[in-house]
């Protein structure tokens, strides 16, 4: 007979089979994105292709591999280590970046296909002379930062939201956060740090309604 034990560790093992299976099903996508693009520009694994991109109001030039990603690119090339790799396979959320206006997992975006475009990293969120912005202040002031893995994702994703709602509901906000996670400081802390910030964005400053 089975204990819960047993079913406790069927299902990781189970658990655990099918994120190997996503894990590389989401490392085939990006490949074959990377074998496609290699193909549509007709050249050899391993050239190089000039990379023009925006990041943080800065244009970069670079030179890319086809298979290079643009989490690679941020922090391997121009060393902007806010943006995290927590799963490389989508899940996390570590990864967050605006992309164009647009929420993107940069683990899951080939260099490729960034090029020309604009992002916003998570150091391109405070202000140019270091005044942080009110979702930073948010955070810290609703205690919602312990290990800080998860934040810049989190900033970005609430940033993403309000930029698009300025008042949102909680729902909102908790779907808003959902492809981020969090494994140490719980997310009401950081439904609430979302709302302060909306708060504050609101009133100028203020975070009284
Ligand atoms: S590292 Fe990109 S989603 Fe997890
Ligand atoms: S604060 Fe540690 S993972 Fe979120």
């Amino acid at each position: 007979m089975c204990s819960n034990h047993d079913n406790h560790d069927n299902h990781d093992n189970h658990d655990n089979h099918d994120n190997r299976r996503r894990h590389n099903h989401d490392h085939r996508q990006i490949g074959a994105a990377a074998e496609h693009y290699s193909a549509e520009q007709n050249t050899v694994p391993g050239q190089l292709f000039p990379l023009t991109l925006t990041v943080n109001g800065h244009l970069q030039q670079l030179s890319v591999r086809a298979d290079e990603r643009l989490l690679d690119v941020l922090r391997e090339r121009l060393g902007l280590l806010g943006t995290k790799e927590g799963c490389g396979i989508g899940e996390c959320g570590a990864c967050t970046v605006i992309m164009d206006g647009k929420k993107v997992n940069s683990c899951m975006v080939l260099a490729a296909q960034a090029h020309n475009s604009s992002i916003l990293t998570i150091e391109g969120v405070e202000e140019p002379d270091g005044t942080l912005h009110p979702l930073q202040e948010a955070f810290i002031e609703a205690g919602a930062v312990q290990c800080g893995f998860c934040i810049p994702g989190m900033v970005l994703s609430g940033y993403d939201l309000l930029a698009r709602r300025p008042d949102p509901t909680e729902e909102e906000i908790k779907q808003a956060i959902s492809g981020n996670l969090c494994r140490c400081t719980g997310y009401r802390q950081i439904i609430d740090a979302v709302k302060l910030a909306g708060r504050k964005m609101r009133n100028g400053g203020n975070d009284e309604d």
